[in-house]
């Protein structure tokens, strides 16, 4: 499978706008583009869902469940937002929905969940509680999914104070499972950025010994408008 999977260093870090960088990319220069979101959650909240922003993106005519085959109202963590619909997310079905997301197209552009090490599968038995407990081996994480897709990672992360931290643990957690990381996008990147912003920025790209990009803020309803982010190489 051609294609990419879009990590980040955390929840609201701009993954969802990579992936879509990523996906208009590649639908820019012809390629058909099918993306894939395992789960959505906090549909209740409104505004445009991730999966429909993809879709938008990619210029893809997927449905809703091709894309997203588990999408859930409250904004919680998958697997508990699962548990409150009274259901378990199964890993088998969405390996089996991103393959056929990814059909005949030439790449398929998936957006994790969170981060790297977000549970997607596994059974929360005691509500909440479960939570504080140490993760159970059985866990789906969101990392095995990219291992069993078999993507390349691209890791999405603030350019801000604190992300030297949280995107070089990101690398590592990558890295300790065999994923490739292809590059870091630190987003949205200020047109005028600070100290801070432009230490961060090598900083990630000397010490995670990977590549560093930057996307500046993008007119989110209007994917013409954004600059090329290519990171995956021609089919
Ligand atoms: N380059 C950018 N241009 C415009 N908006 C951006 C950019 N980067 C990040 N944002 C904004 O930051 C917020 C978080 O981005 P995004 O929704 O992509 O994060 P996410 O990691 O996908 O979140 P979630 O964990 O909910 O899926 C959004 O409001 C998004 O519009
Ligand atoms: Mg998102």
């Amino acid at each position: 499978m051609r294609g990419v999977f879009v990590t980040g260093t955390g929840t609201e870090v701009g993954k969802t706008v990579v992936a879509a960088a990523i996906a208009r990319t590649l639908a820019a220069t012809g390629e058909r583009v099918a993306v894939f979101k395992p789960a959505v959650t906090g549909l209740d909240e409104g505004g445009e869902a991730d999966h429909e922003l993809l879709r938008r993106a990619a210029g893809s005519a997927q449905g809703d469940e091709e894309i997203a085959p588990y999408r859930y109202g409250p904004p919680a963590s998958p697997h508990l937002a699962a548990t409150m619909a009274g259901e378990e997310i199964d890993p088998e079905r969405l390996l089996e929905a991103a393959c056929a997301a990814a059909g005949d197209a030439d790449a398929l552009v998936c957006e994790g969940v969170g981060g790297l090490l977000v549970p997607l599968a596994g059974r929360v038995t005691r509500g909440m509680r479960e939570e504080l407990a140490p993760q159970p081996p059985e866990r789906y994480l969101v990392r095995d999914l990219a291992i069993d897709l078999g993507l390349p990672l691209v890791i999405a992360a603030p350019p801000t104070l604190g992300t030297i931290n949280h995107t070089l643990l990101t690398i590592e957690a990558a890295r300790a499972a065999e994923l490739s990381v292809i590059a870091v996008v630190l987003t949205p990147w200020p047109e005028r950025p600070s100290r801070v912003e432009e230490s961060n920025r090598e900083t990630i790209a000397e010490l995670g010994e990977v590549r560093v990009e930057t996307l500046p803020p993008l007119e989110l309803a209007d994917p013409r408008s954004w600059p090329a982010l290519p990171l995956l190489p021609p089919c």
